[in-house]
């Protein structure tokens, strides 16, 4: 894809999740959260939450599939966008239902157990959060950072068990979810199962029929330091491969 194209496109997604938000203070605002407006308004930041973790999960598999390296920018936008959505839930739940009450909000999570996943889901989106920026990535090394961001997987799991946990009746929908995490998680075992499995044809054969004459930008980066992968390098760097 094209720089402006893509800069253009990664605009449009910033702006585009930020629309749950706006639509929910635009109702708020004019009073149309129906008879419960806190219990709707935790309602629709927990699933935005979970939508956005669920779309972080999805980008890498999409762009390994669909060989469309540049899906990989959007992959920060959307975990931080998670991180937001989740941070607003609980601030509705503790600030609007719990009145900014600790012991009311202990004493909660002491008797509804779906509290306490949620929270573990949103206590590890912490580090992930404060490491998602370049100059972190480049602090911390690539292996580290790629090591703490397999935290996203125990976010996207808390939340999904529960979301499945504080459902009362119909579990049809958590249950889809589910469906999608394994899917996702089980692509991930996959990939990561092959390539530990022994090499049998000579290393150098092997590299030279994989590698194609000319590397795209995110490709030389991904392959040179794996934690850049959603970096998005201005020229291609120049690094030996
Ligand atoms: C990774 C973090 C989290 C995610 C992804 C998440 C996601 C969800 C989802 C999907 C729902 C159900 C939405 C629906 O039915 O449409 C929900 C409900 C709820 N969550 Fe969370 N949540 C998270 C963390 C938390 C935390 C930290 C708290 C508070 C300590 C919390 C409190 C609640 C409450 C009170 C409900 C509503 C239960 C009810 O009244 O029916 N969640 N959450």
């Amino acid at each position: 894809m094209k720089e402006a194209n893509l800069r253009f496109t990664k605009l449009l997604v910033l702006v585009n999740c930020a629309v749950p938000a706006a639509l929910l203070a635009w109702d708020a605002w004019n009073h149309q959260l129906g008879a419960n407006p806190v219990k709707f308004a935790i309602l629709t930041t927990g699933m935005s939450a979970l939508v956005f973790l669920m779309l972080t999960m999805l980008v890498t598999p999409l762009r390994k599939i669909s060989g469309l390296n540049w899906i990989i920018s959007f992959r920060r936008t959307f975990g931080l966008y998670a991180f937001f959505y989740a941070c607003a839930h609980f601030l509705i739940f503790f600030a609007l239902d719990r009145s900014l009450s600790i012991s009311g909000t202990l004493s909660e999570m002491a008797k509804r157990k779906y509290l306490i996943v949620g929270s573990t889901g949103l206590l590890v989106m912490v580090p992930l959060a404060v490491t998602s920026t370049n100059a972190m990535i480049k602090r911390l090394g690539g292996k580290r950072w790629r090591a703490l961001h397999r935290l996203a997987y125990v976010a996207a799991v808390a939340g999904v068990i529960h979301y499945y946990m504080q459902v009362k009746a119909d579990t049809r929908q958590p249950l889809a979810f589910m469906g999608v995490l394994a899917i996702l998680l089980g692509y991930r075992l996959v990939v990561y199962l092959r390539q530990r499995r022994p090499n049998k044809i000579p290393s150098n054969a092997r590299c030279k029929a994989n590698l194609p004459k000319k590397l795209s930008p995110t490709v030389v980066l991904d392959r040179t330091f794996p934690s850049h992968e959603h970096v998005e390098p201005k020229s291609p760097p120049n690094l030996p491969l």
